[in-house]
């Protein structure tokens, strides 16, 4: 089966791997010269053509970061019979866009809810909207050889509805423990100490599971540039609907707060040294 992967990020190549060590025929395709070059030459293939995405490949996935990347894919796609594959977290207007512009028969909306090395594993949990039942028979096969778990949402956009509304469980919850150890700077206690005690409780998983990345002993699994997109994203899509999250908000801010520190490709969970560092440069004697 022949399949494009189109953007070639930290993702975008997880998939290519993933793909290509399944036996699928993978074309990888990027904006950025030479990028799809490297990407085919590892997997000992070629760069994906515009003919390629638009007719002689079954599946489009499409790997891209924000609204612009997919609506301007699906424009050039659109004159074709290739499935679109939507892997990427987009609004919800968005992605309805762009299936309004290949066609809804051609259009599956697929975000998954886990990174790069999940990918490679084949694990992911993803969670699919459509409206032609056709279409995702064709894609299952690519969408069964990323996923551990689908979850099936119904039409276009529940699936990027729900997808949305879980990264911000995961943003607003990171931003809270830089909150939280920001205090430790401000009062110039041993941040150790409240890492002792979550460790000693249930929130041991969240120290497992983010205190190396989040000091920067880990690769970047996500950026914190995509942390700010996921959750503009969240806001705009709830403002427009009429629902107040001013959680989600604060946890933005938390965020753009970190880029005054870091660089935006640093794993998002940098949020927590990113913030603590410049409390703790700037903290005052205590009182
Ligand atoms: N990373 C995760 O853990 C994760 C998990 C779930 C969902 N997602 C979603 O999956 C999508 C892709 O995420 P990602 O983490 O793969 O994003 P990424 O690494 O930032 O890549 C996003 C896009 O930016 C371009 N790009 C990558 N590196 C670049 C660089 N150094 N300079 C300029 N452009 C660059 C690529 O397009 P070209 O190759 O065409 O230039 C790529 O498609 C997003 O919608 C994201 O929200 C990510």
């Amino acid at each position: 089966m022949k399949v494009v992967v189109a953007g070639l990020g930290l993702m975008g190549q997880a998939y290519v791997d993933r793909l290509s060590s399944q036996g699928f025929n993978v074309l990888p395709y990027a904006r950025r010269s030479g990028v799809a070059g490297e990407v085919a030459k590892r997997i000992n293939s070629r760069p994906a053509t515009l003919e390629d995405m638009k007719h002689r490949d079954t599946v489009l996935v499409v790997a891209g970061w924000d609204d612009d990347y997919l609506l301007w894919l699906a424009e050039l796609v659109k004159d074709g019979e290739s499935i679109v594959v939507n892997t990427s977290t987009v609004s919800p207007q968005a992605s309805m866009k762009a299936g309004e512009i290949v066609g809804r028969e051609r259009y599956v909306e697929a975000p998954v809810a886990a990174g790069p090395r999940v990918a490679r594993d084949g694990k992911l949990p993803v969670i699919v909207a459509y409206w032609n039942s056709e279409a995702w028979n064709k894609a299952r096969p690519v969408v069964e050889a990323l996923a551990a778990t689908i979850i099936e949402a119904g039409e276009p956009p529940s699936a990027m509805v729900v997808k949305l509304a879980f990264n911000n469980i995961l943003f607003t919850l990171v931003a809270g423990i830089a909150d939280s150890f920001k205090l430790l700077a401000a009062w110039k206690v041993d941040k150790e100490l409240l890492k002792k005690l979550m460790e000693s409780t249930w929130m041991r998983i969240l120290i497992e599971r983010y205190w190396d990345r989040a000091w920067g002993k880990a690769k970047t699994h996500f950026r914190l540039a995509g942390a700010v997109k996921d959750l503009a994203l969240f806001i705009e899509a709830a403002r427009r609907r009429g629902a107040p999250v001013p959680a989600s908000a604060g946890a933005l801010n938390e965020y753009l707060d970190a880029l005054l520190e870091c660089d935006e490709n640093v794993d998002y969970t940098s949020v927590i040294r990113c913030t603590y560092e410049r409390v703790a440069r700037n903290a005052r004697e205590i009182r």
